[in-house]
């Protein structure tokens, strides 16, 4: 019933897809979203070094025979300290089935990945990226609105327009994001023309995740008003749980603060710490506003099994409605 291209190009159950999550996305995680019938992702970022993330992705494997991807975040543009060569290199010679792309242009390593048959999702937050993605060999495209967790872009557009506009320019398989968080949301977009969804704030709120539990409660109880965008004075904006540190960040970016001097308080290891010690005030973290409509933390099977389900009643009930 839920089969579409996406499902067809992964070889996946269900056209849910696990998006990268900094600190969180470790095989524990991804696992159980690709036991569940979904694509679960990798966060390459989170470990270290190559050997880790190597160690890593043959947990993974162990874990699931199902497919899984790895995230591989790019900062916008090079900069120093920059790892995308290194991990690409153990992306490459470890095989994984799915890379998903994200932050700048994968292109100077397309063609390396179709030699190696890893399929290509580039993730993106607006419809000119996207085009650029399938011009350049991108398998899928996923395409974030204004709403989501994580990096929405420059342009403040929401994925109820950005979903139709990217399905009907593109011939490739697009996937939705941003603000979809059950089975209402998966409904919609396929009725929108995407062939899959990726979630990221859902899957935070699982038994699975390895955030500490104050976190996985300071998010529960956050309200669809209680995300706030900064990084916006350095061309990098990104959507945050409304915490202490977020709103120092942005009175720190309205006083003109440089990069380095914003560092103090968006440091992605700052954030690492928080997570496992359960410090809900004094770092960032990523949250998209369908935080609202989340009220339970539930094992990834539940998640996606009650997706399903609920998907299922809707367009039950929508086709009784259209036949009254
Ligand atoms: C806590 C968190 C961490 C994230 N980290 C990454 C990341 O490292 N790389 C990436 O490409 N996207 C990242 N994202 C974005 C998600 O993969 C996904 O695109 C987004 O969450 C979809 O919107 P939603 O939050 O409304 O579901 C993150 C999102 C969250 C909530």
């Amino acid at each position: 019933m839920f089969e579409t291209r996406l499902t067809q190009l992964l070889g996946i159950k269900y056209p849910i897809i696990q998006g990268g999550l900094q600190w969180l996305a470790t095989s524990q995680l991804a696992s159980a979203v690709s036991e569940a019938g979904g694509l679960g992702m990798i966060s390459s970022l989170t470990f270290p070094d190559r050997e880790s993330l190597r160690r890593e992705i043959r947990l993974m494997r162990e874990r699931t025979k199902n497919p899984f991807g790895v995230n591989l975040s790019m900062l916008p543009e090079l900069t120093k300290g920059d790892r995308t060569e290194e991990i690409l290199e153990v992306l490459l010679e470890e095989r994984v089935p799915v890379v998903e792309t994200s932050g700048r242009s994968p292109e100077p390593f397309v063609q390396k990945l179709k030699d190696h048959h890893i399929k290509l999702i580039h993730k993106v937050p607006s419809v000119r990226f996207a085009k650029k993605a399938e011009s350049i060999g991108a398998d899928a495209v996923a395409i974030v609105g204004f709403e989501c967790g994580g990096h929405p872009g420059m342009d403040d557009v929401t994925s109820l327009v950005l979903i139709p506009l990217a399905s009907q320019s593109l011939r490739i398989p697009v996937i939705a994001g941003g603000g979809i968080a059950d089975g209402r949301g998966l409904v919609a977009a396929l009725a929108l023309g995407a062939e899959g969804v990726v979630m990221g704030t859902r899957f935070v709120l699982t038994e699975e995740c390895p955030a500490h539990p104050a976190i996985k409660e300071r998010f529960l109880r956050a309200r669809e008003t209680d995300t706030m965008l900064i990084q916006r004075s350095i061309r990098n904006v990104a959507r945050v749980i409304r915490n202490k540190a977020a709103e120092i960040t942005l009175s720190m970016e309205e006083k003109g603060a440089t990069l380095e001097e914003l560092m103090t308080v968006i440091s992605g290891q700052m954030s690492k710490e928080a997570y496992q010690r359960g410090d809900t005030e004094g770092a960032i973290f990523a949250c998209g506003q369908c935080v609202g409509l989340i009220h339970e933390i539930k094992s990834v099977k539940e998640v996606i099994e009650e997706m399903i389900r609920e998907a299922r009643v809707i367009l039950q009930r929508l086709n009784q409605k259209i036949k009254n």
